[in-house]
């Protein structure tokens, strides 16, 4: 059965709304009662939660407006309601206590502004590619129960600068109208060589107009800007983020979480955690997470009742080889 700070701390995230927190302490009850013999209750509870977090729910006195992209906006915005929570992320406790300070901040607006002060909204995401940055903006969406707009950088950038700035524009006003996590990925397409025209001074001004736009930004809404080309940002770009927040590659322990993370509903064998851990060195956590598919499927379908040590190092040294090519 649950303890009293289990139940006390119950009790306080549904005060705060805190739907990540009160499903994880629930789990943690469940794992208790599991540990306690009450297997039954245990999975009742798990399936209960599992169920509950799949269902859309919405942040109270905040309706989901009708949100799909009309007209010319729908080729530069597509928008989702991402399942995703914060619980599903694997990050740096550093990482993940300044994600948290974001939606801290977000959850509780309405008090910051009263006292005139403004909730942290702009996020520059650095790092190497699969470690999460996309997925923060679906888990950052799905706790605060909000829409996920991704800006396609490629339909907003064209020839014509007049029209580049247009667009902007027009994504820029959407951040207003429709309150939202609207992601920028691979942002650094707006100041960098992978723009798509070749004139220098062309690229120049459409990264004027972008940090012009993200300087008068006055809306509710979650700025996330995402990439793995920091050197190609404009110095003048940093300046504009409240938060610019890095994505290391996974250590030992967090490589050993994304596995335990993904192979959660799997049975796993006595795992020798350090020689995955050297399996996994270098991988991204997306990798990883391939890696831990691949070797619990390959279980399943070899009958094996346990996903084994040996399993997981194939998995991820195939994973090395792949990357290495
Ligand atoms: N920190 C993480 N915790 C758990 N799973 C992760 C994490 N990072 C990546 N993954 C897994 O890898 C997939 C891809 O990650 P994601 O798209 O967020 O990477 P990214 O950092 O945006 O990479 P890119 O720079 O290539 O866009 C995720 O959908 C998830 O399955
Ligand atoms: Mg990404």
């Amino acid at each position: 059965m649950a303890t009293a700070d289990q139940m006390k701390a119950l009790v306080r995230s549904h005060a705060e709304g805190d739907d990540t927190k009160f499903y994880a302490v629930a789990l943690q009850v469940a794992a208790r009662a599991a540990r306690g013999g009450q297997s039954h209750f245990a999975q009742e509870l798990r399936d209960l939660v599992d169920a509950l977090r799949k269902q859309p729910v919405r942040e109270p006195g905040r309706p989901i407006p009708v949100t799909q992209p009309r007209g010319e906006l729908s080729g530069l915005l597509s928008v989702s309601y991402p399942e995703t929570r914060m619980a599903d992320l694997v990050l740096e406790p550093d990482v993940r206590e300044r994600l948290d300070r974001v939606i801290v901040e977000q959850r509780q607006q309405d008090r910051l502004r009263a006292q005139g002060f403004r909730p942290l909204r702009r996020l520059l995401l650095i790092g190497p590619p699969g470690t999460g940055k996309t997925m923060t903006a679906s888990a950052l969406a799905g706790d605060l129960h909000l829409p996920l707009f991704l800006i396609r950088l490629d339909g907003l950038i064209t020839k014509f600068m007049g029209e580049t700035a247009a667009k902007l524009r027009l994504v820029f006003d959407a951040l207003s109208e429709t309150r939202g996590v609207y992601l920028f990925d691979e942002v650094d397409a707006l100041g960098g060589e992978r723009a798509r025209t070749n004139d220098v001074g062309e690229i120049r001004r459409v990264l004027n107009s972008f940090l012009q736009f993200l300087e008068q930004d006055e809306s509710d809404s979650l700025l996330v800007a995402a990439t793995n080309h920091p050197q190609m940002l404009d110095r003048a770009m940093f300046r504009r983020f409240d938060a610019v927040i890095d994505y290391p590659l996974p250590t030992a322990d967090v490589a050993k979480a994304v596995i335990r993370n993904r192979l959660a509903n799997v049975r796993l064998g006595r795992i020798a955690w350090g020689d995955i851990a050297t399996a996994a060195k270098g991988l991204s956590h997306a990798e990883i997470t391939l890696a831990s598919e691949r070797a619990a499927k390959e279980a399943i379908l070899a009958k094996h009742d346990a996903v084994t040590t040996a399993g997981l190092v194939v998995a991820l040294r195939e994973r090395q080889a792949r990357s290495t090519q």
